[in-house]
């Protein structure tokens, strides 16, 4: 998604430290949690998408529950963050501690420390932006991110005092209920002073309610050194959405899924219901595309200018050029060409490619085959492993025959050519340029340019059959009266 990039910050973190030891309990999952998906992104890939913009001289993801395959992940979407293992949830506190050991404190980058958790999909650059400016200019030691909720429960308190100073966090389960009723919670994003974070990390215990470090305590011993903190609310309590189980899950997708639909219409594209519209974050789309309802559009899908996609329709790794219609239809590593019609109920599989203006329609699966401009294969097709060059037709429930049980065989159709509708084409065949099948055929051999080829058994009718085989039915009746009629129409006594 090519949204516009916030300007950068005054002076990058020196680190981000992404939380993501945790085992997500709750999701109920065999995946760990930050790696469900979202719109075609991790729940942490989301997190490093937004910190990418920061420029941190270091980027730092603590893992512990399914490690191998969150560091498998983290190497393949940002590179250039470390992993760094927790082998025991021992807290928030302790995460952090471990991360910055991995930061090196002899190399030449100054700037605040940024902690973040895995599982906030949506946490956006320009939040973080907004919390590294509040923290440069309030030279506090600590800045959180915090929001205002109507059910703040289940999150860490922020707790003011009279002139509304910062003095602590307080998680639920260590909270009075005077601070249960308090409303501004803690999103469990922060900058902090680098140097005071590291000294005061030490000096964590695990004295509380849950027996864990809790970062949250460094708040209060920064206070006690008389080191300013300051919370800034979040613009939208959206942004701090963290995912603990399914239900927040849709939450954040549904999000997720606005935010997605908003940018691509304010960049010209007509979504006609977003509800049930589905865009990954790596999807392109060009102005005056329409999105009619029920339409996904997965991975990199491109759409160009003027294309129509949907009702109902999944798009997977496809690239649609301008003004396609795609309708009903279900793509996966596709191309489809400009002005091209696929659908109702259309199957294209990978590898295929529809020229310029060609048709794939009604019942038709397609696979590793390319259709050259303005050929149409309209009814009722399997076409694999072919390639049909310009301006040729393929009649309703054409079969290319590509499989004999062990291998696969190519069928080369060449321009022009009308292919008569229930067609066998066994392959290997050529059908030269300019050539006919009869409708019903079976081609076992190449057809030369030009040619007529019929491949079927000449008919033969067996008069009288229904009235000696099938007497008395409704079938002899019809018959007889009909060629009672006829004898009739042609008797030569009239
Ligand atoms: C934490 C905050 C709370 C805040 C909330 C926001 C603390 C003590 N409390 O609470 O004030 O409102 O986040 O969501 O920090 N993690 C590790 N290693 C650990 C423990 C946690 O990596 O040892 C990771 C988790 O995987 C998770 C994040 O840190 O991604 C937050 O941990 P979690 O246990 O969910 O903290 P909360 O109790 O939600
Ligand atoms: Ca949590």
């Amino acid at each position: 998604m090519t949204a516009v990039r916030p300007a950068s910050p005054a002076v990058p973190p020196r680190a981000v430290v992404i939380l993501a030891a945790g085992e997500g309990t709750r999701m109920k999952s065999s995946t760990p949690k930050v790696l469900h998906e979202i719109a075609g992104r991790s729940l942490l890939g989301h997190v490093l998408a937004a910190v990418e913009p920061l420029a941190a001289a270091h980027v730092v993801v603590v893992v512990g529950h399914g490690r191998e395959q969150v560091v498998d992940h983290v190497a393949a979407v940002a590179p250039a963050a470390v992993c760094v293992v927790q082998e025991e949830q021992l807290g928030t506190g302790h995460a952090v501690r471990i991360a910055l050991e991995s930061v090196p404190t002899d190399d030449a980058a100054t700037g605040p420390v940024v902690v973040l958790a895995g599982d906030t999909p949506l946490v956006t650059t320009a939040a973080l932006l907004g919390l590294l400016t509040t923290h440069g200019e309030s030279h506090a030691a600590a800045t959180i991110l915090s929001a205002r909720l109507d059910d703040p429960a289940g999150y860490g308190r922020i707790v003011r005092d009279d002139d509304g100073v910062v003095t602590g966090i307080v998680e639920q389960k260590d909270a009075s209920d005077a601070e249960l009723a308090i409303r501004e919670i803690n999103s469990g994003m922060y900058a902090f002073d680098e140097s005071a974070l590291r000294r005061l990390l030490s000096e964590l215990t695990t004295d509380n309610a849950q027996g864990e470090e809790y970062l949250t305590d460094i708040v209060t011993h920064m206070r006690a050194e008389g080191l300013g903190v300051s919370a800034v609310p979040s613009a939208s309590a959206d942004e701090i959405l963290g995912v603990n189980d399914r239900v927040q899950l849709a939450q954040a997708r549904a999000l997720i899924r606005d935010r997605v639909a908003r940018h691509w219409m304010t960049e010209g594209v007509t979504i006609i219901d977003p509800l049930t519209t589905w865009i990954d974050v790596d999807v392109e789309l060009e102005r005056d595309v329409v999105l009619a309802p029920s339409t996904a559009l997965i991975g990199h899908t491109r759409v160009n200018e003027g294309a129509h996609i949907g009702p109902d329709t999944t798009l997977i790794d496809t690239h649609v050029d301008s003004g396609a219609e795609v309708i009903r239809t279900h793509a996966q590593g596709a191309r489809i060409g400009a002005n091209a019609s696929v659908g109702p109920f259309t199957y294209l599989r990978p590898g295929t490619v529809l020229g310029p203006n060609s048709k794939a329609g009604a019942y038709v699966e397609m696979k590793n085959s390319t259709i050259g401009a303005g050929s149409k294969v309209p009814h009722l097709s399997y076409v694999g492993d072919t390639t049909v060059g310009e301006g040729s037709n393929i009649g309703a429930a054409t079969v290319t025959v590509n499989y004999d049980g062990v291998n696969k065989y190519e069928t080369i159709i060449g321009d022009q050519v009308r292919v008569g509708s229930d067609t066998m084409l066994v392959a290997p065949v050529v059908i030269g340029d300019g050539a006919y099948t009869a409708a019903g055929s079976v081609i076992t051999e190449d057809v030369p340019p030009g040619a007529m080829a019929v491949g079927r058994a000449r008919q033969r009718n067996v008069e009288g059959w229904v009235a000696r085989k099938r007497p008395n039915t409704k079938a002899a009746e019809a018959a007889s009266a009909a060629l009672g009629q006829e004898r009739e129409h042609s008797s030569p006594d009239e």
